[in-house]
């Protein structure tokens, strides 16, 4: 496209050139999904910093905001029709510093460390200067609905398709490659369509997909219906074969670890998606079709990320949900693979374990390589879906366990990711998030070694938190550390509020 030409450097490189990332800029705070950053959380006395004069409706699956120490970037909702882009939000006070009009409802954007913004819908892909300039827009083909954007690597933006495209683009936004996961199993030709965000180790990124068949027909084998892969792929330097599948994993629900109550709670499930299969074609659909079949996927995994990379012990941890022609929600297993390069091996699998969010210490690295290593840490934290706070290594074991329960009441349900932060690498960390206990909506704050509540601050309004906790420095412009959140009235109003 003539267009894109003579863009360069549409991203700027200093974002993953520099020693540091500044906050938490992007969807799962670093490529590789960690959901962690740097910050000074307070360890006594958190208080609400400011809420934004802004008041948007509910964002649809809202992804919560990326912050650093120039810039907050939040997806937005009204209050206008055209309103559905990104708006900037004043990292002093909260209030409306520009307003994105070109993109309809984009996953949350990058933002580097000048605080300059790159986003997509799918439809579009915008480039904004920190202060709202807007680069020439550059138009984007087969990624609507759009599904998710990571950065690659130092030089590649990697879309994906909710239809299961995936493109490439190099710095200039120049297309370098394309490919849609299409395959062909037992005599049924489809298509693996993303169910996770990809998450990144160096210029390899690894996506959790599910098969969807091509035609309308019914007639598949089950193992076809509920097929999962979990996909290696490769970005290359090279003019040819750019992107190349290095391996994947299938989850099928009859391989050699299926047990005789395995194989009942799929029979059981095989009645039960005819039943679905019935009442959807009793709704007006013509048989279960693939359309059908992509809104039940899309529905199901909106704003999850089952799948983290640990780049201390090399491991994959993914925390897999059912099949979604499944109706039933306590099928969900966690799984640890360990990345042998050109092929994959299974560590530890748990049938019993419903991980609802992961997060991970990671250190920045660059070339001060050695001390990184030192700070990284192979476990992970996970919170349960029966609201348990879990530490998890890398073979699968279990080293702690905080009953959130226990700490905060009978009641209460986490409800955005969760934060894992640290001041420096040397410090404890604190792990940041959103729950409700009973009707009451609150931000705590745990010190992950000690298993103990730090704060726990309730959100203004009583409004819900959600999506992911960001975070802004404040040491530039010498002003606290703040936490960004998401906060909403369901079906009512929506706001984002800073805690310092
Ligand atoms: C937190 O508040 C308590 C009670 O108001 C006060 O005694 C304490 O000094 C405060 N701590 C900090 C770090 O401000
Ligand atoms: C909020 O901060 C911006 C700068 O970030 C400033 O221009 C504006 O005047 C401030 N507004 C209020 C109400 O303090
Ligand atoms: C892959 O599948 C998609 C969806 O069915 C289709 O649009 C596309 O043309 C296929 N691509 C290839 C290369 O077969
Ligand atoms: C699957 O695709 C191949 C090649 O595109 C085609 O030859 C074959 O007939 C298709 N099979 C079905 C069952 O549609
Ligand atoms: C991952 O670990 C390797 C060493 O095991 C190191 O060379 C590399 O810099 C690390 N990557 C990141 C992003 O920390
Ligand atoms: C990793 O695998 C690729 C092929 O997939 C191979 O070219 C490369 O040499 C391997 N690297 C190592 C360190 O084994």
């Amino acid at each position: 496209m003539n267009l894109v030409h003579g863009l360069v450097f549409l991203f700027n490189l200093v974002f993953v050139r520099a020693l540091f990332i500044d906050g938490c800029p992007l969807w799962g705070c670093r490529p590789s999904g960690s959901f962690s950053f740097y910050l000074k959380v307070p360890h006594q006395n958190a208080t609400v910093n400011w809420v934004s004069d802004l008041t948007l409706d509910p964002v649809p699956n809202a992804l919560g905001c990326v912050a650093d120490s120039v810039n907050i970037v939040c997806q937005s909702n009204g209050p206008f029709k055209e309103d559905t882009g990104f708006i900037c939000l004043s990292v002093d006070n909260g209030t409306l510093q520009w307003r994105d009009k070109v993109l309809h409802f984009p996953t949350l954007p990058l933002l580097d460390n000048y605080g300059d913004v790159t986003g997509s819908d799918g439809r579009f892909l915008v480039h904004y200067d920190f202060d709202g300039k807007l680069y020439p827009k550059i138009k984007c083909y087969g990624l609507v609905p759009m599904f998710s954007m990571q950065l690659v690597g130092t030089m590649y933006l990697l879309l994906v398709g909710e239809q299961g495209g995936l493109v490439v683009r190099d710095t200039n936004a120049i297309p370098v490659a394309e490919i849609f996961l299409n395959d062909t199993i037992q005599n049924a030709n489809g298509t693996f369509l993303p169910i996770s965000q990809p998450v990144v180790n160096g210029q390899r990124f690894y996506l959790l997909t599910e098969f969807v068949p091509e035609d309308d027909s019914d007639s598949y084998a089950p193992s076809v219906l509920n097929l999962q892969r979990l996909f290696a792929i490769d970005i290359n330097d090279r003019p040819a074969d750019i992107m190349t599948i290095a391996w994947f994993f299938n989850f099928e629900m009859e391989d050699k670890h299926t047990t005789l109550s395995d194989k009942l709670i799929f029979q059981s499930r095989q009645m039960q998606n005819e039943k679905h299969d019935m009442k959807i074609s009793r709704d007006g659909y013509s048989g279960f079709n693939r359309r059908a079949r992509m809104n039940l996927i899309t529905d199901s995994i909106n704003s999850m990320q089952n799948v983290l990379w640990n780049n201390a012990s090399g491991t994959i941890f993914v925390s897999l949900p059912p099949p979604y022609l499944s109706s039933r929600n306590d099928l969900r297993s966690f799984w640890i693979f360990e990345d042998k390069n050109d092929t994959v091996q299974l560590v530890s699998r748990s049938d019993n374990l419903y991980v609802t969010h992961m997060s991970t210490w990671e250190p920045d690295s660059d070339w001060i390589q050695y001390d990184a290593r030192k700070t990284m840490t192979s476990y992970i934290w996970a919170t349960t879906m029966d609201s348990m706070l879990i530490q998890i290594n890398a073979d699968g074991s279990l080293s702690k366990s905080i009953d959130l329960r226990n700490l905060l009441g009978d009641t209460t349900r986490v409800t955005t990711k969760i934060a894992l932060t640290k001041d420096t690498d040397e410090s404890s960390e604190v792990i940041v998030f959103g729950v409700m206990v009973g009707l009451q909506s609150y931000a705590v704050a745990i010190d992950a070694s000690l298993g103990t509540v730090l704060w726990k601050l309730p959100v203004p309004n009583n409004m819900v938190l959600k999506g992911q906790v960001s975070g802004v420095s404040g040491a530039a412009s010498r002003i606290r550390d703040q936490l960004i959140l998401y906060a909403e009235l369901p079906g009512k109003s929506a706001q984002i509020i800073s805690i310092h």
